[in-house]
């Protein structure tokens, strides 16, 4: 038997310009007929999280149940993670029982040492540094909502994190544009920058949220202490006042203007629950969207090359 290389999906640059273009096709099709398939019958796909969720845990899970396979959830607290057996050494064995890893961590380099140490694909369910999953369903989202990417201007307010990174890498793949207004001291990687720079992304980082609103067709936040970040919280409140997506904001943009949250959401720190609960807001769609993605990424990945 041929020995096939793994596909592994750690960053949105994984993809080829086609490809990206080519997952939005295809999970906006799956969408639309409630797609059901047996491609993964008799595989299993193991989720190893080591930090909460909700959205990537459950849209993960019914996404393999919904393509005929079968999914594992382990946590650190109930595997030998928590007893800090290292993730390699977890990958390697899990290589030898499952088809697939979906994998969220901390430092992204841990995903990296999976993909390398294990035999089987290694998909990126969130790291410190990247969203790749949750940024593919946000332009489903905005697809659907405007009719296409090309042309579109999105700004994100707030934290220059793992959703802003995946945004910036995402720019480098799509025809749209990406403003990250962030405090100083917290602004995007500009190795991540410039990366996706030199890969073609029409990307600007500025200070001020009202200059990235001006015109946006889509505002986005994310929140201001990520998972691990939670003895910050204090001093990035502080740091991120007036980084709030609130209906003043909101006015600055296109009339038509739509608002993208990863959720979970903490209203009134980055965003304000009128705006949540406002004609703008299209959250729930973009939250919905996880699902038809994940089967998109699942299929991509077993059966690229094949
Ligand atoms: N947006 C997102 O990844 O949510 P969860 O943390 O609930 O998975
Ligand atoms: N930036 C957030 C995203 C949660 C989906 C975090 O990493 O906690």
């Amino acid at each position: 038997k041929d020995i096939v290389m793994p596909q592994h999906f750690l960053t949105i640059l994984d993809f080829s310009k086609q490809e990206a273009a080519a997952l939005l096709d295809r999970a906006a099709a799956m969408k639309a007929v409630d797609y059901r398939s047996d491609l993964l019958d008799g595989k299993t796909c193991i989720l190893v999280f080591e930090k909460a969720s909700t959205r990537t845990r459950v849209s993960f899970e019914v996404a393999v149940r919904h393509l005929g396979g079968w999914p594992i959830f382990m946590t650190q607290n109930d595997s030998q993670l928590g007893r800090d057996e290292p993730i390699r050494d977890t990958a390697r064995v899990l290589s030898r029982y499952a088809d697939c890893l979906i994998v969220r961590t901390f430092g992204h380099h841990k995903l990296e040492e999976l993909a390398a140490a294990g035999s089987i694909p290694v998909v990126n369910a969130l790291s410190d540094e990247y969203h790749p999953c949750q940024i593919m369903a946000d332009l489903l989202t905005m697809r659907e909502h405007s009719g296409g990417l090309e042309g579109l201007t999105l700004a994100f307010v707030g934290d220059g994190n793992n959703i802003a990174h995946s945004l910036i890498n995402a720019a480098a793949r799509f025809p749209f544009r990406v403003v990250v207004a962030a405090p100083k001291g917290y602004q995007p990687d500009p190795a991540v920058v410039a990366r996706a720079r030199e890969e073609g992304a029409d990307v600007a980082v500025v200070d001020d949220p009202a200059e990235a609103a001006k015109g946006a067709d889509y505002l986005y936040t994310d929140v201001w202490a990520s998972m691990g970040q939670e003895s910050e919280q204090a001093i990035r409140a502080r740091a991120f006042a007036g980084f709030q997506i609130n209906d003043a904001l909101v006015a600055l943009a296109k009339p038509d203007v739509r608002v993208l949250h990863c959720l979970p959401a903490h209203r009134g720190e980055e965003i304000t629950d009128s705006v949540m609960e406002g004609p703008h807001s299209v959250v729930w769609d973009e939250a919905e969207n996880r699902l038809h993605v994940q089967k998109a990424i699942l299929e991509w990945i077993f059966t690229k090359g094949k």
